[in-house]
């Protein structure tokens, strides 16, 4: 018996026996990686988390392969990596879950089961929180023969390919992310976004956070703005800082900074909120999409 084993209770030696899995980076993508060989279901050894937070950091997005998971396994899984942040739209919480989000175009008895354009523009989840998302993990329920895709973009590529005098121009900087800002934007277009209540518009106040931010794990600097939230950045007229947002984002989603997710039936999704933006257009009625989406709470940015 080796050292380490000798550590081990009997009951998470064998979690850790039967987690051997494996890591693949996607090919032709610009970030990602697959896992497979993995049960969630399943109580994970430290080690084995470890490497799934070290893969995390390195690959951005996180593809596990057939998880048959609870929802309650999906919040204990999701747990492990840190507190739960709850959603403010609490009408599209998951019943008796309020850490999972229903994200989904399936409308019953007249009215949605979940939020239909959670994914409508790009953007990083919760960045309007004082801390924002570390991460979020998506698990598919029920998917369409086709569309439903969800795209992730690069942003720690996107900052290293800026040019010099941006890069020199955004050093310093912060921006405003804003719920509220996002929320009437999207209300214009979806029939589906009643009204904030005024107890929702104060628990998610605007924020500002830095334009580039270090990744807390890695040291490596990432483009922390998006099309979703961000609406302005500080201490530049606001059509400077239009312009400046606009050129971001569309150096930050060119194709080939850009990973396109097919789901596949019971993938979960992890994504580093810190690191990526992602983007998922609003599926038609008719191709039901159904997917439950835990966020783990981050640092303050730096
Ligand atoms: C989201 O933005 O969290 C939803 C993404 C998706 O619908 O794929």
């Amino acid at each position: 018996m080796s050292g380490t084993t000798a550590l081990l209770t009997p009951a998470s030696a064998s979690a850790a026996a039967r987690n051997t899995f494996t890591i693949r980076r996607l090919d032709d993508a610009p970030l990602g990686a697959e896992i497979t060989g993995l049960d969630l279901s399943r109580p994970l050894a430290e080690k084995e988390l470890a490497r799934i937070r070290s893969a995390l950091v390195e690959h951005g997005v996180l593809v596990f392969r057939e998880q048959r998971i609870s929802p309650e396994q999906h919040i204990a899984f999701s747990r492990r990596f840190g507190p739960l942040q709850v959603h403010v739209l609490n009408r599209f919480h998951l019943q008796h879950h309020p850490e999972i989000l229903i994200v989904s175009n399936v409308i019953e008895n007249g009215q949605p089961i979940g939020l239909v354009d959670a994914g409508a523009d790009w953007h990083s989840d919760l960045s309007y929180m004082p801390k924002p998302s570390l991460g979020s993990l998506l698990h598919s329920q029920e998917l369409p023969a086709e569309q439903g895709d969800t795209q992730f973009a690069n942003m720690f590529a996107a900052y290293d390919s800026l040019p010099a005098d941006v890069k020199q121009t955004l050093e310093g900087r912060r921006a405003v992310h804003s719920y509220v800002y996002r929320y009437r934007r999207l209300q214009k277009l979806s029939p589906w976004r009643a009204d904030l209540t005024q107890q929702q518009i104060d628990a998610v106040p605007e924020v500002d956070h830095p334009v580039i931010r270090i990744h807390p794990e890695s040291g490596r600097k990432a483009l922390f703005v998006s099309e979703g939230f961000t609406s302005h950045i500080l201490g530049l007229p606001q059509d400077e800082s239009d312009a400046l947002l606009k050129f971001l984002h569309e150096h930050s989603v060119q194709a080939g900074n850009v990973y396109r997710h097919r789901w596949r039936a019971h993938d979960m999704v992890f994504w580093d909120n810190r690191s990526t933006m992602h983007y998922a257009p609003i599926t038609p009625q008719h191709l039901r999409r159904t997917l439950y989406r835990t966020t783990v709470e981050g640092d303050v940015p730096l």
